[in-house]
């Protein structure tokens, strides 16, 4: 039996990752439950769940809001980080630590790999990364895994939004100059609860579902999948959707380090999002 802590459980990879596992290994709390920027509360956590796998899961992820908020996003983000892998290496057992595209920045014209230069050139990017770096500090054994365009809820995501516009509007416009790899959140959650059963330690990794595509693309197969007229879907460029942070033209993370350590290959995008449609009607 392995034994499971997950923070931030009331998230979306928290859900899903609880939803997984066997209820009676994992000890799964939501931030009212555990509040990771808490020193006393993390060190109890952990040592009263006495874990062989802590994952992450908690993260501050409001990109707009930590450009004016980032001391905030930097406690939950970089901050709490640290002091969950601290306690893992005093009481023993490994860390999966969540992170992002946003570390990179989002200028690149083929896949990401783990070992390429990172550049934030957000808030909510520079906390991710303080994170990382601060997690491989405390804890040179733990896993850094970092995703990217991950839908599926609870709580507000891309693919739910465009359900319910698809509901409300005659027309929808999506930006189709920002490419990524469209990420289910349940085959995420398989994904680490793999690695976490793996002997792997001590790695840099990339998972996202396969292929790629504009948020347009992604909105257009939405509407296909219900029946809808994908041409309700309109193409337009980010420079009419000025928000706070900028959002990365290029977020697609290569997995092949993820398949070359024996992790599998993560399924086509179009696959996931099919799957996820079909268990909501
Ligand atoms: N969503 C994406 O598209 C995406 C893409 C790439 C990477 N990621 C990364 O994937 C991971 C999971 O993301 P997600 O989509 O599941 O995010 P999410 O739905 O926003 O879940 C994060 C959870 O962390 C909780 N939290 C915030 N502050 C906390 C604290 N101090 N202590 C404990 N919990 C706290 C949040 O609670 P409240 O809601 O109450 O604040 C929320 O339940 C994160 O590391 C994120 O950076 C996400």
């Amino acid at each position: 039996m392995t034994r499971w802590l997950v923070t931030g459980a009331a998230g979306q990879l928290g859900t899903h990752l609880a939803r997984q596992l066997p209820p009676s290994d994992v000890v799964a709390l939501s931030r009212d439950e555990l509040d990771i920027t808490s020193p006393r509360a993390v060190t109890e956590a952990v040592r009263a769940a006495r874990p062989d796998v802590v994952v992450n899961a908690a993260a501050y992820t409001a990109v707009d809001a930590a450009e004016a908020d980032e001391d905030r996003a930097y406690a939950v983000n970089a901050t709490g980080p640290r002091l969950l892998a601290a306690a893992v290496a005093e009481h023993g057992g490994r860390l999966i630590h969540v992170s992002t595209d946003y570390v990179f920045d989002g200028t690149a014209d083929r896949p990401y790999e783990p070992g390429d230069p990172t550049g934030p050139r957000t808030a909510y990017g520079r906390t991710k990364l303080a994170g990382e770096h601060a997690v491989r500090a405390a804890l040179p054994d733990c896993c850094v895994v970092r995703s990217a365009w991950i839908y599926g809820g609870p709580g507000a995501n891309f693919v739910d939004t465009m359900l319910g516009l698809e509901q409300r509007r005659e027309t929808v416009d999506v930006v189709a100059d920002q490419t990524g790899s469209p990420t289910w959140v349940a085959d995420l959650a398989g994904a680490l609860i793999g690695l976490g059963l793996s002997s792997l330690t001590g790695r840099v990794l990339h998972y996202a579902n396969a292929g790629t595509a504009s948020w347009f693309e992604l909105a257009q197969e939405v509407f296909r999948a219900v029946g809808a007229d994908p041409d309700r879907v309109r193409p337009v460029t980010s420079a009419g959707f000025a928000r706070p942070a900028p959002r990365p033209a290029w977020s697609v993370l290569s997995t092949a380090e993820w398949a070359a350590c024996g992790l599998g290959d993560p399924r086509d995008w179009r696959s996931a999002l099919r799957e996820y449609l079909s268990g909501k009607t």
